[in-house]
This record gives structure tokens, sequence and C-alpha cells, in this order.
């Protein structure tokens, strides 16, 4: 059975019992929904693995209240400790050494890094405060299928598989993090809810691709991921009969808009609840109209690339 709770302090209390106990709660942050576990726990974290079907060698995000908690667990850089003053808490996830025995090796995948980020929501600065401790939180959806910006889409994909889910009403940024390798140069590894441009206003420099030679850089080679079940074609200024269109801007009829003034921070925000809706209804394919490669539209872009990759 999984609870429902909302953002009552007794309710955020109730979430925080049962990371301690090693369960797993699923809490909105300012991004998607995360699935929480007790990021030092080993059989809590497994959990997160097992409700989600996640290969285990992916390494998961380790939330935390502040910076200065970041430092218990982490290495802070110089360039880490430049994009937290500029970003934190926010949509900025750093990478950055890990120390030690702090966490749990699964949360790493046994990486000497790990992934770190203060957010900036209400309810998740609330359940860190009650539980007093690291929250490791991948998006609370299905290994490889559209991330959950609703309570309601964590109960589509997750329901009887985890303990308890808190209802704070949809995500306001809509796109997972920005995540950046902060080594001796900045790198971009997943554009996110940070447009680049900001980053790289901060830093003075332009970020460096990732350190990975053979990353998929060409939209066939991309693995799946964020998947609907209908196909995905993208790119298109006229739908073919049959699909279902996703506009953006003005344009042909569409069965839904991302964001009719072609504003990105409003469609970032509607992304992922439009997937899944159109997901639902009668028709031979998804057809998304074009978006811009600027600012938010880098995130957007990145998701519908991989949405619309071949699927295993
Ligand atoms: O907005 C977000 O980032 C959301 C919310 C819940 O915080 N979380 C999220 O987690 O998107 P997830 O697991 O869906 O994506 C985490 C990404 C994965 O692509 C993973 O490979 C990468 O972060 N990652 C984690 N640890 C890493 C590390 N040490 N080095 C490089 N990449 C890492
Ligand atoms: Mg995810």
């Amino acid at each position: 059975m999984t609870r429902t709770l909302g953002t009552s302090p007794a309710d955020i209390a109730a979430a925080a019992a049962v990371l301690q106990a090693g369960g797993l709660v699923a809490l909105p942050t300012e991004t998607v929904y995360g699935l929480g576990a007790d990021a030092t726990n080993d059989r809590a974290v497994a959990g997160i693995f097992a409700a989600k079907g996640r290969p285990q060698f992916n390494p998961l995000i380790v939330h935390v209240p502040d910076l200065d908690t970041a430092a218990r667990y982490a290495e802070v850089t110089e360039i880490a400790r430049v994009l937290a003053a500029a970003f934190w808490p926010g949509p900025l996830t750093l990478v950055v050494p890990v120390r030690d025995g702090t966490l749990s090796p699964l949360v790493t995948a046994g990486l000497p890094t790990v992934a770190i980020r203060v957010p900036a929501g209400t309810a998740a600065q609330e359940l860190l405060g009650a539980f007093d401790g690291p929250i490791a939180a991948p998006s609370a959806n299905p290994s490889g299928r559209v991330s959950a910006t609703t309570a309601a889409h964590v109960l589509d994909g997750l329901s009887g598989k985890i303990d308890a889910v808190i209802d704070a009403g949809p995500c306001p940024v809509g796109v997972e993090s920005t995540i950046i390798g902060c080594w001796d140069v900045a790198r971009m590894l997943r554009p996110g809810g940070v447009p680049a441009e900001a980053i790289e206003d901060v830093l003075g420099v332009s970020l460096a691709p990732a350190p990975d030679a053979d990353a998929p850089t060409a939209p066939g080679q991309l693995k799946s991921h964020y998947a609907p079940g209908l196909p995905v074609r993208l790119n298109v200024d006229a739908p073919d009969a049959g699909e279902l269109f996703l506009g953006f801007g003005p344009g042909p009829n569409a069965a839904f808009n991302l964001s009719p003034a072609s504003d990105l921070t409003e469609a970032a925000a509607n992304l992922f609840h439009a997937l899944r809706l159109l997901d639902g209804m009668e028709g031979t394919a998804i057809a998304v109209a074009p978006i811009p490669e600027v600012g938010l539209g880098r995130a957007i872009n990145d998701r519908l690339l991989r949405a619309a990759a071949p699927r295993e």
C-alpha cells in the first residue's frame, strides 16, 4: 500500500519516519518528483533500484538542505563552490569527489564521485529538515519511462511499490536538474532546469562537454529514456493524419500546445504532463513541433531526443 501524504507538519514527520525506517518516499522537488530513500542505508537504497527496475550501475543524486551539509559527504571543489553560491537552492546538480564511507556505495555505483544538489522546493526542504540526513532520489518513474511531475504520475508508475508519496501539486520547473561535473574544468553532463547560458555567465567560460569520448551525440545513438508507449517524431511542422500533435507556439491545431506564447519556461513545466496525456489518447504517434535550442529549450530537446530514440 502506498500512502498519499500532504505537506502538513504531521505528514512531513510521518514521511521522515518512513525514511528513518529504511522505507521509500516519493517527494516533490522544484524539478520533478524524486523517489527518496536514506542515502546512508544500503537496504533502503537497494529498494529504490528495485522499485524503479533501474540498472544498478546508474548512480543516484543525493539531496541535502544546504552547502555545509553537502561538504560532509562531498569535497566541494572551487568550481562547485562558485556554482553552489550562484544556484543553490535550485535545479543544479554538482558532480564532485565523494567522501569515502559517508554514503551507501550503491548511491555512487562505486564511482569516486557523487552527484549532489540542494533542492528549492518547500516540501523537499521541510522533509530534509525533518529527516536530518541525505536523501538519495532519482526521478520517481519506472526506469526509462516519462518522469513524474505530479503525485498522480508517481502513483501511475509506482503505486504499491513505494511506502508513500508527498503530494505538493505540480512541480514548477518540470524538467530535471542540470548536472555539471566539477573537475579541473566544468563539464555539462545533462542539460536541465538551469540553462547552460546562465552557468557560463557565472563561470565566465564555456562549459566543456561530458568526458566520455564516445558519449552518444547523434539522436539515433541516444539511449531510449523518457519513453511514452507511442512512437515519438520530432521537428514536425505539419503532422500526418492520425498523429497526435504536440505544439509549441503558433502553428497547426495541436492535441496539446506546450506554450502557445512560445515561452520555454512554460513549455518545460508542461513537457512530461503533455507526453503522458497524449500517450493516453488514440493515435499512431506523438509528433512534436520544433523547439528552439536555447535556454531551457536545450533540456526540453534532450528529453525529447531520448523519448524518440529507438526502444530496447
Ligand atoms: O531534478 C533532478 O535531478 C531529479 C530530482 C528528483 O532531483 N533527479 C533525477 O535523478 O533526475 P535521475 O536518477 O533520474 O538522474 C540522475 C542522473 C543520472 O543520469 C545519473 O547517471 C547521473 O545523474 N549521475 C549520478 N551520479 C553521477 C556521478 N557520480 N557522475 C556522473 N553522473 C552521475
Ligand atoms: Mg530519471
